[in-house]
């Protein structure tokens, strides 16, 4: 927290409720309410997504709905080896802001959500996954994860040597909102 205020001081209006991500061991599985694609897309590339843009609809069509400042993931629960552990492309957000000030610099930030970004965002995920290393980061009670809002990131499968206890992977990730939304295109 002190290095979310000293050095990239957001003006967020405080941390919001977290949101609680768990995994246990065979992470993941198919399941019968997603389709194949929807399947291999966690399988294979982590179900990698940016934060905030969530699909809507049976279309899946993306629009930027959640301002988020920041993302802080408290890990909750021990766990040893590769328990679907955060994947991050790194330098992913320079090339997210750079897409998305295209899109969204000609309109005000009260503007933003109705612009549809799903072809934008599609083709940005594959120019991500292209052009950036996937990295892997473990962190344990008592560490954090601060990581980007533009950062693509997701959680990767669970390895055959992880394991936890019976509470499986659990973190729990506050995603403030900015106070003012144009924060979320131009602020470090
Ligand atoms: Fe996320």
């Amino acid at each position: 927290m002190d290095f979310i205020r000293t050095t990239l001081r957001p003006e967020f209006s405080g941390l919001d409720r977290a949101q609680i991500s768990v995994c246990y061991p065979g992470y993941p599985q198919r399941s019968t309410a997603e389709s194949e694609a929807a399947f291999n897309y966690r399988l294979k590339r982590d179900a990698a997504h940016i934060d905030g843009i969530g699909a809507e609809g049976p279309q899946r069509r993306r629009h930027l709905r959640e301002p988020h400042a920041f993302l802080l993931g408290l890990p909750l629960t021990e766990t040893r080896g590769a328990a679907s552990p955060l994947a991050v492309w790194e330098g992913s957000h320079a090339l997210v802001r750079e897409a998305f000030t295209q899109i969204y610099s000609s309109l005000p930030a009260a503007r933003w959500a109705e612009v549809d970004i799903t072809e934008s965002y599609q083709a940005l995920r594959r120019t991500i996954f292209e052009r950036c290393r996937r990295v892997i980061v473990v962190a344990q009670p008592g560490e954090a994860y601060l990581l980007h809002r533009h950062a693509l990131h997701g959680v990767s499968p669970w390895g055959a040597d992880a394991s936890s206890g019976p509470d499986g992977r659990m973190i729990a990730y506050f995603r403030p909102a900015f106070i003012d939304p144009a924060d979320w295109l131009s602020a470090p």
